[in-house]
């Protein structure tokens, strides 16, 4: 039998980040000092139905986070539970109807099936336009592009829509019963005026969807409400737990990394690979091939996604070398510097720098000396390479960095990360527990319950530095030439694609 309890005040309390990702949802239970109790993880599948389509079914994501909820709490006093918040994977088109059921599947960030929509948003109703609107062009994987593919070719489903969230927050719906985003993911879906923090009534009016369709926005940090009854009874949490909105898992890890304030830079060596950059004041870059959005700290960011990082090395490891001894493979890469194999981490097209969606992965240099390991080898410089590309527009921005922090599952590689130290020329600060979005997500909960009284405070109290790779002298001037032939290969083939 269960006893829905109030969390008392008294105790030391729990509280719980979840990281809604790709290939799996990731929870971890932080206590109130930040040390970190738990993680537990529960994967779901990803659906491809046509060549750069990206589908999940917000019902797996779910089932994943409930169930992944009690095996994370199955040990502890479920009564020092105080909350729960969200990193979420960006982007993300969640349809409900007008019983909150599920109108399709949902078209993922990393969905290139948009490429008309995304000219139509960009070439008539203009760059400019979109960039005074929402401090954004349209990229095929951002929201408002998917919005007019639906209503384009599936009019029917796109006429049921009564509510459009995103992925985190259709979790913080099913926990809450709030409709609810935060800033940070609101940006990304070219919907929201970004400076102003706030829907863009022109950018409604473009993708004709009105204000009752859309969630009620606050900042990462704030309570959006407190579990259902039903699920605290589920779950066997107290009835007071609060849900707090979350972030896109971009700027979650950059909480869980402490990349918040001014002028800090995250890097991201996930599925997609990002560099985000933290700002006080807004920003936007003139050429709009970094994304300018809302943080989590409430303040802003500049940031640039590739769409394949660590997918790039898993798909090579996984589907053509079939294996999944990634340390074995890495540990016969001796050779940096002089590989001259190189690969295009483009295998689901790219957003940024180079927005195009139809572009496609490709390896160029080999000889008959070529080996698997160069091969590999290439495979981890192209990803670093292509953020570096990024890191180039930042810098023509007149922005200075010189460090950088470091997490997702490619971060675990020591390699990758010296790969990533001496191809960008920047100090990589690794820090103690590199759990990004899911630490992130329970340090807004933590703000959002009062613990803390803002995200800079907590991320300065909790996040520590306990290494730096340098970049090496020599191997760095090695890489700056590989990336100056690295970066003439994508204007050299686009056409192909
Ligand atoms: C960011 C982006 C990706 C996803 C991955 O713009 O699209 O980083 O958020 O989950």
């Amino acid at each position: 039998m269960h006893f829905l309890v109030e969390a008392p005040y008294n105790k030391k309390m729990l509280y719980i980040g979840v990281d809604l990702g790709t290939s799996a949802v990731k929870l971890l239970l932080m206590d109130e000092k930040g040390k970190i109790q738990k993680i537990v993880s529960r994967e779901y599948p990803l659906f491809f139905p046509h060549p750069g389509w990206s589908e999940q079914n917000p019902e797996d994501w779910f089932l994943g986070s409930v169930e992944g909820m009690k095996e994370l709490t199955a040990q502890c006093d479920k009564s020092r539970i105080a909350g729960i918040s969200f990193g979420g994977q960006m982007h993300g088109l969640v349809a409900l109807d007008c019983a909150d059921r599920v109108i399709r599947p949902a078209i993922l960030w990393n969905d290139g099936r948009t490429g008309a929509e995304t000219e139509y948003l960009n070439e008539v109703i203009g760059k400019e336009k979109l960039s005074q609107c929402t401090a954004n062009i349209a990229f095929a994987g951002f929201t408002a592009p998917k919005l007019l593919w639906m209503k384009k070719h599936e009019p029917d489903n796109f006429a049921k829509i009564r509510k459009i969230m995103l992925p985190k927050d259709f979790l913080a719906y099913r926990l809450s019963g709030t409709f609810c985003t935060d800033m940070s993911d609101a940006s990304g879906m070219l919907l929201m005026d970004v400076k102003n923090r706030c829907w863009s009534e022109e950018m409604l009016a473009v993708c004709s969807i009105t204000k009752e369709q859309l969630p009620k926005l606050y900042e990462s940090y704030e309570p959006v409400g407190t579990l259902k009854p039903e699920i605290a009874k589920e779950l066997g949490f107290p009835l007071n737990v609060k849900v707090i909105a979350g972030a896109g898992d971009n700027a979650a890890a950059a909480v869980g990394t402490g990349t918040v304030g001014e002028g800090r830079c995250n890097i991201s060596l996930g599925t997609s690979g990002t560099i985000f950059i933290s700002s006080r004041e807004f920003g936007v870059d003139e050429n709009n091939a970094l994304h300018s959005f809302a943080h989590a700290d409430g303040n802003y960011h500049l940031m640039g996604c590739m769409l394949s990082a660590a997918s790039c090395n898993k798909w090579w490891s996984e589907e053509i070398l079939k294996t999944k001894d990634y340390g074995g493979e890495q540990a016969k890469i001796t050779r940096l510097g002089e590989n001259n194999v190189f690969y295009l981490p483009y295998l689901m097209g790219e957003r940024s720098p180079h927005n195009h969606p139809e572009a496609r992965a490709m390896f160029i240099g080999m000889s008959m000396n070529t080996t698997r390991e160069d091969m590999t080898q290439a495979v981890l410089e192209g990803v670093a390479f292509g953020l570096r590309d990024s890191l180039e527009v930042a810098k023509k921005l007149g922005i200075q960095i010189e460090r950088t922090k470091i997490c997702g599952g490619g971060a675990k590689s020591l390699l990758w990360r010296k790969m990533i130290a001496n191809i960008m020329n920047l100090k990589v600060d690794v820090i103690e527990s590199e759990e990004g979005p899911a630490l992130g997500g329970a340090m807004l909960a933590a703000v959002g319950c009062g613990e803390y009284p803002d995200v800079e405070t907590i991320a300065k109290k909790l996040v520590k530095v306990v290494d730096t790779i340098e970049p090496e002298e020599e191997l760095a001037a090695k890489y700056e030439e590989k990336y100056q032939r690295f970066q003439k290969i994508y204007p050299a083939v686009k056409e192909l694609f």
